[in-house]
């Protein structure tokens, strides 16, 4: 195989050495990038008078076949070559002869790989968002579906207090939108055009790179031509963005198991993405949650891969930089594969009503009772005291506030008046909180319908 910068040596390059850094395996991912970005560099060679019309129509007819070969074909993507970019212009000088080797006048392929890598972001992120709007719609429908269900919160892992099992989904969705968010920015780090950076310094024909900034639909062109080309900022932008939502993720599949599990089956999972035991028959497992929580640690390596790999570069490009594109797919696919495992699961939940409501009584309202307390006007260390005595008793006699009798309350502190008997309810408690981000029903109501807004934006 010759390689894009033969001529320089004597003899053919050492076979391992050649494979060892050849980059053709995973980059002929960045294909349609690479056909995306030599289409628009052949009209901006041509507007700059370096390449006739002629030439430019030939380079760009040939391109555009070789795309639809390569799309309908993704075996067609394949060759001895060294890269995507060699594999591109060796086909292009085997079907035009002078007219291909005319292509790379100017340009590096060290700013045509961040190209293709910004190309490829900025098409690939908006279906990770699409992906991640859609495990928010799944909690979306659950929680309508929970109606006015109550469940315990936790804090510490033990029970705090009543919720709404509406509320308790939606707490899952927050952080999505989140992480929403976090890739339109990952996006917009991706968009500035590094063609016009040569090698390093910059490139010494008239490439008019406001028109190819446009042709190729970036909103600006790089600052810098030294830091263009060894800059993978939006690279790990973009995988902080996926080890965050991956985050998220790991810790839904975390509560789901919990509360999908014996001890607590809050929800019951469904039997099709549940699994079994090759020895004990009794079990269901919940293997895809366990799956999307163990896949969050490889996430997290990317990033922590590509920022080790960046931290010690002196500047201009340099190799090194051809590690960052095994992460960045692979965080791609491992997110894409866990958002759709989330939105099956979670679709795929049924709440068990009473179990769940049942957990969320009990000692559970004993911040409701030290309220009740400072709503008499007594100061809420005092409230506190009182109530944490009385939990003290029922704990030990293994009871708790509903088996109080009016006689047994107005023993604890005669601040109690009759109306404490009915006012000591989950429903109640739920219904008494009066911030807009509190479980209280009407609070619970309005996200609803601000996510739902939200969706119909982002997913139109
Ligand atoms: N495969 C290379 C990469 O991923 C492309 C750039 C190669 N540039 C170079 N000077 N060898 O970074």
């Amino acid at each position: 195989m010759t390689a894009l910068w033969s001529g320089r040596f004597d003899g053919a390059p050492d076979a391992a050495a050649f494979s060892f850094g050849a980059s053709f395996r995973f980059d002929r991912r960045l294909f349609e990038d690479d056909v995306t970005g030599s289409l628009a560099w052949a009209r901006a060679l041509a507007k700059a008078g370096v390449l006739a019309d002629d030439d430019a129509r030939r380079i760009e007819d040939a391109l555009k076949t070789i795309l639809e070969q390569g799309r309908s074909d993704p075996s067609f993507v394949n060759g001895p070559d060294e890269d995507v970019h060699s594999f591109i212009e060796r086909l292009l000088v085997e079907r035009l002869g002078d007219a291909g080797r005319r292509l790379h006048t100017g340009r590096s392929r060290n700013e045509q790989v961040s190209l293709d890598l910004r190309l490829y972001l900025r098409r690939r992120i908006p279906e990770l968002q699409r992906a991640v709007a859609a495990v928010v719609g799944a909690l979306v429908r659950q929680a309508e579906a929970a109606g006015d269900g109550l469940m315990p919160s936790f804090t510490h892992f033990r029970p705090a207090q009543p919720v709404l099992v509406s509320h308790f989904l939606l707490s899952h969705a927050a952080p999505l939108q989140r992480d929403y968010a976090r890739f339109d920015q990952a996006r917009q780090e991706s968009d500035a055009l590094p063609l016009g950076s040569g090698a390093v310094a910059g490139t010494a024909y008239e490439i008019d790179v406001e028109f190819l900034a446009r042709e190729l639909g970036f909103s600006r062109v790089v600052a810098n031509s030294i830091d263009a080309s060894s800059d993978r900022d939006f690279a790990a932008t973009f995988l902080y963005a996926c080890a965050m939502t991956m985050v998220h993720l790991s810790r839904i599949a975390e509560d789901l198991i919990i509360l999908c599990g014996d001890e607590y089956r809050f929800f019951e999972m469904s039997d099709a993405l549940s699994t079994g035991s090759s020895m004990m028959p009794q079990k269901k497992n919940p293997d895809p949650l366990e799956l999307v929580r163990g896949k969050a640690g490889r996430t997290f390596g990317h990033l922590i891969a590509l920022m080790t790999t960046m931290k010690g570069l002196p500047t201009g490009y340099n190799k090194d930089l051809q590690e960052d594109k095994e992460g960045v797919f692979d965080a791609e696919d491992t997110l894409t594969g866990c958002l759709a495992m989330a939105q099956s699961v979670i679709d795929g939940l049924a709440l068990n009503r009473d179990r769940a409501a049942s957990a969320a009584s009990g000692l559970l309202l004993a911040t409701d009772v030290a309220d009740y307390l400072v709503g008499r006007g007594v100061p809420f260390r005092r409230a506190h005291e009182i109530v944490g005595a009385l939990v003290r008793q029922l704990a030990a006699e293994k009871r708790d506030f509903a088996s109080l009798s009016l006689d047994d309350w107005r023993a604890a502190s005669d601040w109690f008046e009759a109306d404490i008997v009915a006012r000591m309810t989950p429903r109640v408690s739920v219904a008494a909180k009066r911030t807009p981000q509190s479980t209280a029903p009407a609070a619970v109501d309005g996200r609803l319908r601000e996510i739902r807004v939200w969706l119909t934006a982002v997913l139109r």
